[in-house]
């Protein structure tokens, strides 16, 4: 006997075009996570002085985060009959995250989270927007997702003005 697709939501054969261009906004969800997590890994460790002690732990948590949002995307990838890609595929994006000239330079680490918070905030707005009425369980994962960002976010602009206050950003 065959096995008959779902003929209701995204899983059904009439909803493929729709379920193909949802896997490719996943997958770049699922690389803007995996390349945050190596930028916090990164700018985790490198900074120096007294000052970066909070912006380290801070940064620590969140690696775990993405690297859970990053396997969620994943997992949602395969469960819409996609291939999660292989490493060859990845393609950096994160400028602004590079280590700076000095490693006392806090405000630079601040503002690059706070720039790759932002995109993800974006893009994961559109993929909300693209599943409304197509597919309830990606956008319920997103929206959650969203909320963490929003959090990361939100950490990071109070770090920054703090520095804003005292004329160092
Ligand atoms: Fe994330
Ligand atoms: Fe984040």
């Amino acid at each position: 006997m065959a096995v008959r697709s779902a003929s209701e939501g995204i899983l059904s054969d009439a909803k493929r075009a729709e379920r193909e261009e949802l896997i490719g906004m996943l997958t770049k969800a699922y690389w803007m996570e995996i390349e945050t997590v190596m930028s916090y890994i990164a700018n985790s460790i490198n900074p120096d002085g007294v000052r970066a002690q909070e912006i380290i732990e801070s940064l620590q948590g969140d690696i775990q985060e993405e690297l859970g949002h990053a396997q969620q995307y994943a997992q949602r990838i395969k469960e819409l009959y996609g291939v999660v890609p292989g490493s060859l595929d990845f393609t950096a994006e994160q400028s602004y995250l590079q280590p700076p000239e000095h490693q006392t330079d806090i405000v630079h680490v601040i503002k690059g989270v706070i720039e790759a918070e932002t995109g993800a905030i974006e893009h994961y707005n559109r993929i909300i927007e693209f599943t409304d009425g197509l597919d309830f369980v990606t956008q319920d994962m997103v929206i959650a997702i969203l909320r963490d960002e929003e959090g990361h976010r939100r950490l990071f602009e109070g770090y920054l003005r703090e520095y804003e206050v005292e004329g160092l950003a």
